[in-house]
């Protein structure tokens, strides 16, 4: 009798261990079921607060399956020092039925935050195997039970479609577009030509695409994306936020440049299996090699000699604006990186505003200046030799005169593009600069006086 007694005890005590240890997950599954999943909207590339946290947002999801373990990660931002309990509910509804599975999350903050209150962040929902991989996910948090009215609260949970998922997107088959841009977010950006002379520059390099994160920009800058988008050339990601959710990026103390690591994560997942190289670098930045060849062609020559290494690093060199244009410079257009030819002898030393390209399918984790994290069994990083190829900055000189009237040296690679350029400019000029009612572009003669 008395040890059934206290066989009841104890069962009672371990019922109530596991009922609280389960509870969190008993009430989303309850809160769970009063959602009408249909009317759930799925997203892709559109903030979206964490219902019930004040402390997450989240943008994008992907599978990541080249780790120990495999999970979809969802890029987004965290606060720092604050952790809320979350819960994925991982969607599979590739056969129409609808059936879905909830997991906890963890967060997991991207490397590089500058000690800022806010840090772009991945939030991570095991997976179970890989033969089954969710169409969509949503982030729930304990909290969000208590919503009163669920009809006129869908768009809080909306479901982000999960990328990356079929085995026929990790090939990049021969012939595939090989190489994109991976740029930081865009803000209050109004300089069109130069955004053009920065693509048609690019696209002479052999850069296939170029992905974009826009909180901002002038209407004839956006013109003149949407044109490109049209064509197939330039990827628009829409980086600001409602004003219903954190209007956090502005604010230097708040997060580090416009969230900037988050976008450059997000594009390194969204590239990762259709293109097998992604360069990372500004709209006044340009990668070159000094032999004439494009930059697909150098960055294979690269993976050859390198075979075993996620990322190159190319050394910075300043060409400031404030000098004065090539005297020899006779091309019929004001184009920065023909006029320009005047860079400072000394290179910065690697790390320091250098610019990389990474081989997307080996690589995981990327900061601005450098690679965070390879994947198991490959080297992060190779420098590249400044002779063989650069980062070639143009910008006006704003830190210190030391820098800005530095001994310069002259080099005019960029001339081996000068006729194909021109050719691209006039065109544009017959048809973007048109649609966009864009101005004229400069002449060379005007500019000279
Ligand atoms: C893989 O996971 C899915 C979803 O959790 C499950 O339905 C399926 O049975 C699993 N397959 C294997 C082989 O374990
Ligand atoms: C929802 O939960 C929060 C946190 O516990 C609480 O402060 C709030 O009053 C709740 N709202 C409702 C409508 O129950
Ligand atoms: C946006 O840029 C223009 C110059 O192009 C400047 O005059 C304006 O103050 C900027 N606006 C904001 C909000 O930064
Ligand atoms: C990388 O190069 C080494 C040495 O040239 C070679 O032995 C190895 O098979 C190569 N690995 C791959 C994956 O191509
Ligand atoms: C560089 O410029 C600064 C400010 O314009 C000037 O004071 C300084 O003498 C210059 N240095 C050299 C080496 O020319
Ligand atoms: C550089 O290469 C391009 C493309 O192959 C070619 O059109 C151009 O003539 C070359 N320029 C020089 C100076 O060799
Ligand atoms: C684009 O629009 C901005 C802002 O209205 C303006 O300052 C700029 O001159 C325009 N650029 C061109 C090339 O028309
Ligand atoms: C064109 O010339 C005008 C006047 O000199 C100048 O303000 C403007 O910045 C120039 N535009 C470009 C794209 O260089």
């Amino acid at each position: 009798m008395c040890s059934l007694l206290n066989f009841i005890a104890f069962f009672t005590v371990i019922i109530t261990l596991a009922f609280l240890t389960i509870a969190p997950l008993y009430f989303i599954v309850n809160f769970d079921s009063k959602l009408n999943i249909s009317t759930l909207v799925i997203t892709d590339a559109v903030w979206k607060p964490v219902f019930g946290s004040e402390h997450y947002l989240i943008y994008s999801a992907y599978v990541e399956s080249r780790t120990d373990k495999a999970e979809i990660r969802l890029i987004g931002t965290s606060h720092r020092d604050k952790t809320d309990q979350i819960f994925c509910k991982l969607w599979f509804e590739d056969d129409g039925v609808g059936r879905f599975e909830l997991v906890e999350a963890s967060k997991d903050l991207i490397q590089e935050n500058w000690g800022r209150v806010y840090s772009a962040s991945y939030f991570l929902c095991p997976l179970k195997n890989l033969t089954t991989i969710p169409s969509s996910v949503s982030l729930y948090t304990t909290f969000s039970q208590n919503v009163s009215s669920f009809s006129r609260n869908m768009e809080k949970f909306p479901k982000i479609k999960v990328q990356n998922r079929l085995e026929s997107e990790r090939v990049v088959q021969t012939g595939a577009p090989k190489l994109a841009a991976c740029v930081p977010p865009l803000y209050n950006y109004s300089n069109a030509w130069t955004l053009i002379e920065w693509i048609e520059v690019n696209r002479l390099l052999g850069y296939d695409h170029f992905h974009l994160y826009l909180y901002s920009a002038a209407k004839n800058v956006s013109c003149v994306l949407n044109h490109y988008a049209k064509q197939g050339l330039v990827t628009i990601l829409d980086w600001h936020k409602n004003q219903e959710i954190l209007t956090l990026e502005r604010h230097e103390r708040n997060i580090r440049i416009m969230n900037l690591f988050a976008a450059l994560n997000e594009c390194l997942y969204r590239g990762m299996y259709k293109f097998r190289y992604l360069a990372f670098h500004d709209v006044d930045e340009f990668l070159v090699p000094q032999e004439n060849l494009t930059l697909t062609k150098f960055m294979e020559k690269l993976e050859a000699r390198h075979n075993d290494t996620a990322g190159f690093i190319f050394k910075n060199s300043f060409y400031f604006t404030h000098r004065p244009d090539d005297p020899d410079y006779k091309g019929p257009f004001d184009l920065i990186t023909l006029r320009k030819t005047k860079r400072n002898q000394n290179f910065l030393a690697i790390h320091v505003r250098s610019k990389y390209v990474v081989r997307a399918d080996v690589t995981e984790q990327v900061g601005n200046h450098n690679l965070y994290q390879a994947v198991k069994n490959f080297k992060m990083e190779a420098n590249v030799d400044e002779k063989e190829a650069s980062n070639r900055h143009y910008r006006f000189c704003d830190f210190y005169a030391t820098t800005c009237n530095a001994t310069t040296v002259q080099d005019r690679r960029m001339w081996d593009f000068q006729q194909q350029l021109v050719k691209r400019m006039e065109e544009v000029q017959r048809t973007i600069a048109v649609e966009c009612q864009l101005k004229p572009l400069n002449r060379t003669v005007m500019l000279k006086k």
